[in-house]
């Protein structure tokens, strides 16, 4: 089926966080500015998606929701077709967001002032939720090893403290859309094993996956570690609903779970009406949306690295996940706010500044390219001339 992504929304001035939040976040309210910050996309949602929305308004209840598994079950079909993932609906936990289930499982199995291990450049709630509930941030920055990021475990190893209780994967890795292998999941699993961490394995990225590639879903990958496990995941990202706060947490152990039930039930009650409907219909209905998305993106992402990856100096990181592009700008010499000022007030985009994703940052910048395709066009025609003293 077709589908449009191609012809823009009319999304300023429509309480959204990504036109009309730019003010607020940079200073500055000229129209002409594409966003390519805030991680949404700036498509509609999956026409079943919006059926089910529809249906819900037309029957009218707003009530309170009872989880009868419908969601569940639809969550376990497309893990299971997509991923050969089986997951039993009774493990699944909804909550407010991905970064809701993040900073509970956080609060539950770690103490004030114990460490938590980010993976940096990650994104950036990673370590303001972890710090904001009183835990140290122990970074350990990934390398870029032929054009890709890498962890290192070897010196991760070599800088714990001791106090360290829980480590933070995100696969596919946002920024810069790294689809961690077997052998990469095995080796943080067997690290957590080894130093007795919670895994928490944020996977909200996996179904924006490039057509071609194979994603492996940590329980999949590494079954050794479902003891300590924790994935944070929604439909949110993939199918473009973040606005209806809805996400899961996946907890293969009964003994973790048990101690994650109270504070959830206390914090989340029964879930959003809006935002199971709209997760049922995604997992059930959304596939070819999905598939379509996920190849517009894919082309959309080509485009992008291979004109402004050509600019002198600037290098864009492969990726094949995510809209989030990473890309590396040391190479021209400028610093942060000679590249923001050029992005903001000559090219007229709008990127997340590499700083805030942690060590390593500086000299980098996050390009969101979920964008219609001819707004991503004028965008790259705006960074290219923004640099084109650098030709
Ligand atoms: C890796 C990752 N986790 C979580 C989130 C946020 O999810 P939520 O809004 O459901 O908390 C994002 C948003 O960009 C993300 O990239």
């Amino acid at each position: 089926m077709g589908y449009d992504f191609d012809t823009p929304l009319p999304l300023r001035g429509a309480n959204t966080s990504k036109y009309d939040n730019i003010a607020r976040a940079y200073g500055t309210d000229d129209p002409d500015l594409i966003p390519m910050w805030v991680a949404d996309m700036d498509f509609a949602a999956a026409p079943a998606i919006l059926a089910a929305l529809r249906a819900e308004v037309e029957r009218g209840y707003m009530g309170y929701f009872a989880d009868t598994r419908r969601a569940g079950a639809a969550f376990a079909e497309w893990a299971r077709s997509r991923y050969g993932w089986e997951v039993d609906p009774d493990i699944i936990r909804y909550t407010t967001g991905v970064m809701s289930g993040f900073v509970d499982t956080i609060e539950i199995f770690s103490e004030k002032g114990d460490g938590v291990i980010v993976f940096p450049p990650a994104y950036h709630e990673f370590a303001h939720q972890t710090q904001a509930v009183g835990r140290t941030v122990l970074e350990s920055p990934l390398k870029v090893v032929d054009g890709r990021h890498e962890m290192d475990l070897d010196a991760l190893e070599r800088s714990l403290t001791g106090k360290e209780r829980i480590l933070t994967f995100c696969s596919p890795h946002n920024p810069g859309g790294r689809i961690w292998t077997v052998d990469e999941i095995r080796a943080v699993a067997d690290f957590c094993k080894r130093h007795d961490l919670i895994m928490i394995s944020d996977e909200v990225h996996m179904d924006l996956s490039y057509p071609g590639t194979r994603p492996v879903p940590t329980a999949v990958a590494a079954p050794e570690v479902l003891d300590r496990l924790v994935v944070v995941t929604a439909p949110s990202k993939a199918f473009n609903i973040a606005g209806l706060k809805t996400g899961m947490l996946i907890v293969p152990d009964r003994a973790l779970r048990a101690r994650l039930d109270p504070l959830l039930r206390a914090r989340y009650g029964s879930p959003n009406r809006l935002g199971m409907a709209a997760l049922t219909a995604a997992y059930a209905e959304g596939g070819d949306w999905s598939d379509t998305a996920r190849a517009y993106i894919a082309d959309n992402f080509a485009l992008f690295r291979d004109r402004v990856g050509a600019l002198p100096g600037v290098s864009v990181l492969d990726m094949r996940a995510t809209y989030l592009s990473w890309v590396d700008f040391t190479g021209t010499g400028m610093d942060n706010e000679e590249l923001m000022s050029r992005l903001l007030n000559q090219a007229k985009v709008v990127p997340s500044p590499g700083p805030q994703f942690g060590s390593g940052g500086s000299g980098h910048m996050r390009f969101n390219v979920a964008l219609p395709r001819p707004t991503l066009e004028k965008a790259i025609a705006g960074i290219e001339a923004a640099f084109a003293d650098l030709q």
